[in-house]
């Protein structure tokens, strides 16, 4: 296993649209294992694909207490079947936006059709937290960052800052 470099914002990657997985296959796998232990390494809850530079329609999310037991979820070609019509706000992090916190209000729970790392369909149905983190990665996969929930103005601030961010990152290298 090893840890893949993060894409951070702003990148045309992240604002793709990104393809569905056709086989389960080694790759497929590798990439998955990589992605949980980047995730770990860097304290996220979730992390998409576009977000190691693979425009592919995976996610790997684990959003419990890791101090006394582990969660890793993984979804593939996860769909949206069925969300609620109550809305909650929480503030979200994005580990493409280091230091980023941002408010979005999304459906309070919610129903995914996605495939397993073994190739099963499965249908799920998530709430709370995890339907917060579910609802943050399925964007990722569609090309739709946080960001896109604010205002066009807080948006070019965060914009402008994570442009700083990545040239001192550039700088330090
Ligand atoms: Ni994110």
């Amino acid at each position: 296993m090893s840890i893949l470099n993060l894409v951070y914002a702003p990148s045309k990657i992240l604002e793709k649209k990104t393809e569905e997985v056709k086989f389960i296959d080694k790759s497929v796998k590798s990439l998955v294992n990589n992605m949980f232990e980047t995730m770990y390494k860097y304290n996220g809850v979730g992390l998409a694909a576009p977000q190691v530079n693979q425009s592919l329609q995976v996610f790997v999310m684990d959003c419990s207490n890791k101090d006394t037991e582990y969660n890793p979820t993984v979804l593939i070609n996860p769909k949206i079947i069925k969300q609620s019509n109550t809305y909650k706000e929480y503030e979200e992090g994005c580990l493409s936006f280091p230091d980023h916190f941002i408010k979005v209000s999304r459906p309070e729970s919610l129903n995914v059709n996605f495939i397993d790392l073994d190739g099963n369909k499965k249908e799920k149905f998530f709430n709370g937290f995890e339907a917060v983190c579910v609802q943050h990665e399925i964007d990722h996969l569609l090309g739709t960052l946080f960001t896109s929930y604010l205002s066009r103005l807080k948006r070019q601030i965060i914009l402008k800052k994570m442009q700083k961010f990545k040239k001192n990152l550039n700088k330090s290298i």
